[in-house]
């Protein structure tokens, strides 16, 4: 299903104890998503299932986050980020999303899963600047280099702080 759901200015508030969770297959495709997942991003679950995850990406996130992302699961890492999702009714939804590799007895991938918890709001206000000049860096290049543009931003960003990315998402 393609995600075309217009985005607008009402935000849905994640409270202290929710817990949004999914897993995927190895491509992405939703697998579970939990009654919280369900009830924020206002989908019914066969409307979930068997979708790529993508049905929640929002247009304000940055192209270079969900490289990050996916580079360090399919290497078996687990990854931190901050997310804003869509929800079928155009709100969105900031989270702060971990996401790992299930493995099997093997060290195999089989799925992945995520678990996103209410985010600070003082970090928020830091990461929207940060994600607003990531996604203007790719929006003045060509598709094939927005990753690129975005990405040099993020890295000028640790790099001023001294930081990878890793010990960045803790510390913001
Ligand atoms: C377990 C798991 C959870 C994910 N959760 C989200 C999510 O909450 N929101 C999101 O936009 N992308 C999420 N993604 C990443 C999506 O698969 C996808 O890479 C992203 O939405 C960007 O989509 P696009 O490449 O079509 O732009 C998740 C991926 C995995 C494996």
């Amino acid at each position: 299903m393609k995600n075309n759901v217009t985005p607008r200015n009402h935000e849905l508030v994640m409270a202290d104890e929710d817990l949004i969770l999914s897993k995927t297959d190895l491509t992405g495709r939703m697998t579970y998503a939990n009654e919280i997942f369900k009830k924020f991003a206002g989908y019914k679950e066969d409307e979930l299932l068997n979708e790529q995850h993508s049905i929640v990406r929002h247009p304000d996130m940055p192209r270079a986050i969900f490289k990050i992302l996916w580079d360090g699961i399919k290497t078996k890492r687990e990854v931190y980020a901050y997310v804003k999702n869509l929800a079928k009714d155009g709100s969105y939804y900031w989270t702060f999303a971990n996401v790992a590799p299930d493995l099997d007895l093997d060290g195999n991938i089989v799925s992945y899963f995520s678990v996103r918890r209410k985010p600070d709001r003082a970090s928020l206000e830091k990461i929207e600047t940060l994600y607003h000049e990531m996604l203007q860096a790719e929006k003045k290049v060509s598709r094939r280099d927005s990753i690129d543009a975005s990405m040099a931003i993020l890295n000028d960003y640790l790099k001023a702080r001294n930081a990878d990315y890793d010990s960045f998402i803790h510390e913001i």
